[in-house]
């Protein structure tokens, strides 16, 4: 696991969309891991900006998004249509091409990445209490793709893309911790310093209670950080 420190989210999009571009020129079909937020933002912006002008197509990319909320009454909250109004109504993607777990039948999920030939490179972000994806702390290590039940943290914090709190949906599928550690490459993106104490844990003591420190065993892992989410770091 590496860490690399930047200081501000602008330079790390600059950096990180080199990172994603680069790959789809390198291979045309390659396999995206794509996180929702408010963090991988500037990464996607950066992404459709220089895809435009560097005419560079991402018509045989295919992805596979690492969550989706359960029981969603409002498309528009959904993390599909996050993805489409930040990512790919923007460049040339095949929404064919573009995946999201399933609200049933989980498992298969982690069988049609194995297929499609597994992840290349995963984008994730943390949360607060060291999420990644939707693994709240105390999630296996091995698990697979599953429902969890959100944290009330994390529902606090998701609040501020709801009208009210009461509607932010309470469980979400998403990659286990397990899929997620088959990804060939990961990039982690941590922002702000509300950040801070999970990435301090993320690097301290590989356990449960920050499911983030499982990247340590990860053989090809990048942390980007701002200077304030890095703040704690020694
Ligand atoms: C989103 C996801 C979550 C977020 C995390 C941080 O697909 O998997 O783990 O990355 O909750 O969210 P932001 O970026 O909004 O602070």
């Amino acid at each position: 696991m590496k860490l690399i420190v930047r200081k501000n989210d602008e330079q790390i999009a600059d950096e990180v969309s080199d990172l994603v571009l680069s790959l789809v020129k390198k291979n045309p079909s390659c396999i995206l891991g794509l996180a929702t937020g408010s963090t991988p933002i500037p990464t996607y912006k950066d992404i459709i900006r220089k895809a435009k002008e560097e005419k560079i197509s991402f018509k045989d990319v295919r992805s596979f998004n690492l969550d989706e909320y359960l029981n969603n009454k409002d498309f528009t909250q959904s993390y599909r249509y996050f993805m489409n109004s930040n990512l790919f109504d923007h460049i040339d993607m095949d929404k064919d091409n573009t995946h999201f777990p399933p609200e049933s039948d989980f498992a298969h999920y982690d069988d049609e990445i194995e297929k499609a030939g597994g992840v290349d490179l995963q984008i994730l972000g943390i949360g607060r209490d060291g999420h990644i994806g939707f693994n709240e702390p105390g999630t296996a290590f091995d698990s697979k793709t599953h429902v969890a039940a959100l944290k009330e943290t994390t529902i606090k914090d998701n609040s501020r893309f709801f009208k009210d709190i009461s509607l932010v949906p309470t469980s979400a599928v998403t990659m286990g911790l397990g899929t997620i550690m088959k990804s060939k490459k990961i990039i982690l993106i941590a922002t702000g310093k509300n950040k801070a104490e999970a990435i301090k844990a993320t690097f301290g003591k590989i356990s449960i209670d920050c499911p983030a420190s499982i990247l340590q065993n990860h053989p090809d892992t990048l942390i980007y950080c701002d200077e304030e989410a890095a703040s704690l770091l020694k």
